[in-house]
């Protein structure tokens, strides 16, 4: 087991941060300008050249300073293999938002984490669309362009501004989320789609949401995020309440303060079954 000390967490957190900024530049020169743009898998599961191009940046700077560290990237999976003895883990999305990017909508980021036996310790994401950096690593605090930051006090559920998304098997499972959008809807200020994991996590660390839950995200999604969420004070777990798995795909975070009053109304939610009765036909152009 490897528990790396805060002057190592200092270093990653700057490796990380180096590593986002490169995968950032990659995503600000191909805005408004990609040429390809292809379903790698189920539909709507998008792939581009940025996402390529920025995948490259950041494991390029991650190899010069760490070459022998395993790392899990989005776009190559595990790259470095992971040693037997070895407990960390990067895992990166060079693009979380794609959906958003390919339709030029400014919602997306570099998102690069650190895990040390499974545990989120290192976060750093990054919105090159407004040049807005968010960074943590555990025990060390967190930071919005260099500045602390800290969840929102929001007090009361009907008070909030919640986040949500949907994953792409949306349409293979009736735990798709669905019914958890509308509920929480009636039950509060709004709940957004954001469309990127590791910005939403990112929005509530910096106080801008109150909370946050989604199902079926991969580790690239949520490492950097979650450290952001707790090194500004709020909480992530399961929905239950019981203790956050990274692979389970499934996270729960809040400002803290709303934390068990979500996590019971989302226990309580049955999915909706019939989306069977509206079928979808195509307007043909005349
Ligand atoms: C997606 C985004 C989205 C979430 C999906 C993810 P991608 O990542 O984070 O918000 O709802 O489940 O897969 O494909 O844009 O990297
Ligand atoms: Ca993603
Ligand atoms: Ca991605």
């Amino acid at each position: 087991m490897t528990v790396p000390t805060s002057t190592d967490l200092q270093r990653y957190l700057d490796i990380a941060t180096e590593a986002a900024l490169a995968g950032g530049a990659m995503l600000q020169r191909y805005w408004g300008k990609l040429e390809s743009i292809v379903e790698k898998g189920r539909p709507g599961d998008l792939v581009t050249e940025a996402d390529k191009a920025s995948e490259a940046a950041v494991l390029a700077v991650i190899r010069r300073h760490l070459p022998d560290q395993a790392v899990l990237a989005e776009e190559s999976g595990q790259v470095i293999a992971q040693g037997e003895t070895d407990s960390l883990l990067w895992a990166i999305d060079p693009l979380d938002g794609t959906t958003n990017y390919a339709h030029q909508y400014p919602f997306s980021a570099v998102s690069v984490g650190l895990l040390a036996d499974g545990e989120p310790v290192v976060g750093v994401v990054y919105d090159a669309i407004h040049n807005d950096l968010f960074r943590a690593a555990k025990g060390l605090g967190a930071t919005h362009n260099r500045q602390p930051m800290q969840v929102s006090q929001t007090a009361r559920l009907a008070d909030s501004l919640l986040v949500t998304g949907f994953a792409y098997d949306r349409r293979e499972t009736p735990d798709n989320n669905y019914a958890e959008f509308c509920h929480l809807t009636h039950l509060t200020q709004g709940v957004r789609r954001g469309g990127s994991a590791s910005m939403d996590l990112a929005y509530v660390a910096c106080g801008r949401l109150d909370g946050y839950w989604e199902r079926g995200l991969s580790p690239w999604d949520l490492a950097a995020g979650v450290v952001l969420v707790t090194e500004a004070g709020g909480q992530v777990t399961a929905y239950d309440q019981g203790p956050f798995d990274i692979f389970s795909g499934r996270i729960l975070a809040t400002n803290g303060v709303i934390h068990a009053t979500l996590s019971h109304v989302l226990q309580q939610i049955k999915p909706f079954r019939d989306f069977e009765a509206i079928a979808l036909t195509e307007a043909t152009t005349p």
